[in-house]
């Protein structure tokens, strides 16, 4: 099946050019400058106009949670609902977290998050693994991960008793990490004393969710940075830091690479956009002050005032940040984050954004906060560079994977509820945001999945990547 997509603007990370895309099955073929074709004219079993629009890779979020169990519930989009969200979205590959909670053996973990996602996903899926116990076991097992496709692991430097590493497990799995150039990916905040923070707080009476953000106060990121650079440095192992939200955190990102260490980090779009004023003022008739548990994440939403979301965009601008992933972790209001009503600590902490980053993002090119070639950077190429995906993914270019998006800089998108709302929620974290742009066609390998606003992918149609070692390693 031959499919050509006609008279765009075709946008990489390093430029723009018009140029005719064809497609051969399930990979690009040529960008075909117009009227010089090689092939003469092209008789294609589907032509796409893009005309007056941008053809851009489809975007790759390198971390979200399908199911995750947190909280004593799981994340509320499963495989397949996400994944058909996410290609609402313009997003065509996901990489999702298989778990190894503390007590489960690293290999269980791994086949059940094949079972969860096998068959389930509309676009292309990998895995990253999360180590929730480092011990002997699972070391070993760490061994066998660039085996299975998996070339980088997460390790938790947060919640105690549940996913929690203390320094010395950090340690010894980024020992093991850099024998096999397995990238750590890090949630860098300090735990044990944040918790503390939280009883205190909620001793004290101190219980609605604005006290999550409080308790987990930028200085825990920062230090829980820092010793994560530290520990990395030591050991050789190359570190990525996610969900970067403290502009203190970014500080120690840029210091470190400014000495020459091989340390990544990322934001996402909560801390671009959202803040803790924001979650604090959140009222609602239905949910009174708790309407802000919907934005209860950790990392928090930081303060405005603090200056940390201008922070994150300049972040972003001067390569101190690398790329932006969603960290998609819905939970809906009702039975899930009500769950904490009574007490912020007992909220199941995440936000869904799956189908909002790429267009969240390019809101970013519209007021010059980015360029649009850093927009493809952010959201595609350096997703796939740095999760070993590249070549195949996050970028449009012959032997690529046909993952494309035909963007509409001159269309709108209104997010919310019963407007632009594919994700297994009851919310909107991003409830009447306006986008200047629209995600008009998407194609994974070949096939199209949106268009004429509406889905027209399979459930099934995703197929698992097997990963290549981060193209960062030095
Ligand atoms: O609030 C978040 N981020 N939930 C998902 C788990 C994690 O820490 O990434
Ligand atoms: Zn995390
Ligand atoms: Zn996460």
């Amino acid at each position: 099946m031959i499919t050509l997509i006609k008279g765009g603007t075709v946008v990489s990370s390093t430029g723009r050019t018009t140029a005719d895309v064809l497609v051969d099955g399930e990979k690009i073929v040529a960008l075909i400058s117009p009227g010089a074709s090689p092939f003469g004219s092209i008789d294609a079993d589907v032509t796409i106009d893009a005309t007056g629009k941008y053809v851009i890779p489809g975007g790759v979020d390198a971390h979200t949670h399908m199911q995750l169990p947190f909280g004593g519930t799981n994340a509320s989009d499963t495989f397949e609902t996400g994944t058909r969200a996410a290609a609402w979205g313009g997003t065509t590959t996901i990489i999702d977290f298989a778990v190894q909670r503390y007590g489960e053996r690293v290999q269980d973990g791994l086949a059940h998050w094949h079972e969860l996602a096998a068959g389930n996903c509309a676009i292309d899926y990998a895995f990253h693994q999360i180590i929730g116990g480092v011990d002997d076991d699972a070391l070993k097992a760490m061994d066998t991960l660039v085996d299975e496709g998996i070339t980088s692991y997460k390790l938790f430097m947060a919640y105690p008793g549940v996913f929690y590493s203390d320094d010395a497990q950090v340690l010894r799995a980024m020992q093991k990490a850099t024998d096999h150039g397995l990238l750590t990916m890090m949630h860098a905040e300090n735990g044990p004393a944040i918790d503390v923070l939280a009883a205190q707080l909620a001793e004290s009476g101190k219980t609605s969710p604005y006290y999550h953000g409080i308790a987990r106060a930028w200085q825990m990121e920062e230090e829980a940075t820092h010793r994560a650079i530290m520990l990395a440095d030591v050991t050789g192992a190359p570190l990525y830091v996610v969900h970067v939200s403290a502009k203190q955190a970014v500080e120690q990102l840029a210091a470190a690479r400014d000495r020459g260490k091989n340390v990544y980090g990322e934001t996402c779009p909560q801390y671009l956009y959202l803040s803790l004023e924001d979650q604090l003022g959140a009222r609602s008739e239905e949910w009174g002050d708790f309407e802000g548990a919907k934005w209860v994440c950790s990392t928090p939403l930081r303060s405005r005032e603090e200056g940390h979301q201008d922070a994150m965009w300049q972040a972003l601008r001067t390569n101190d940040l690398q790329m932006v992933s969603t960290d998609h972790c819905p939970f809906c209001m009702k039975e899930q984050k009500e769950l904490g009503k009574d007490d912020f600590r007992a909220i199941p902490n995440g936000i869904g954004s799956i189908e909002h980053r790429v267009d969240l993002l390019y809101q970013g090119v519209v007021t010059g906060q980015i360029t649009l070639e850093r927009w493809v950077e952010l959201i595609a190429t350096t997703p796939a560079r740095m999760f070993g995906l590249y070549g195949r993914k996050g970028v449009i270019a012959p032997g690529a994977d046909a993952d494309i998006v035909v963007y509409d800089p001159n269309g709108h998108t209104s997010i919310g509820v019963g407007k632009t709302h594919h994700m297994n929620m009851d919310h909107s974290a991003w409830e009447g945001y306006e986008i200047d742009g629209h995600v008009d066609v998407v194609l994974s390998r070949g096939s199209v999945v949106v268009a004429e606003g509406e889905f027209k992918g399979t459930t099934g149609h995703g197929s698992y990547l097997k990963r290549d070692l981060s193209q960062y390693l030095v």
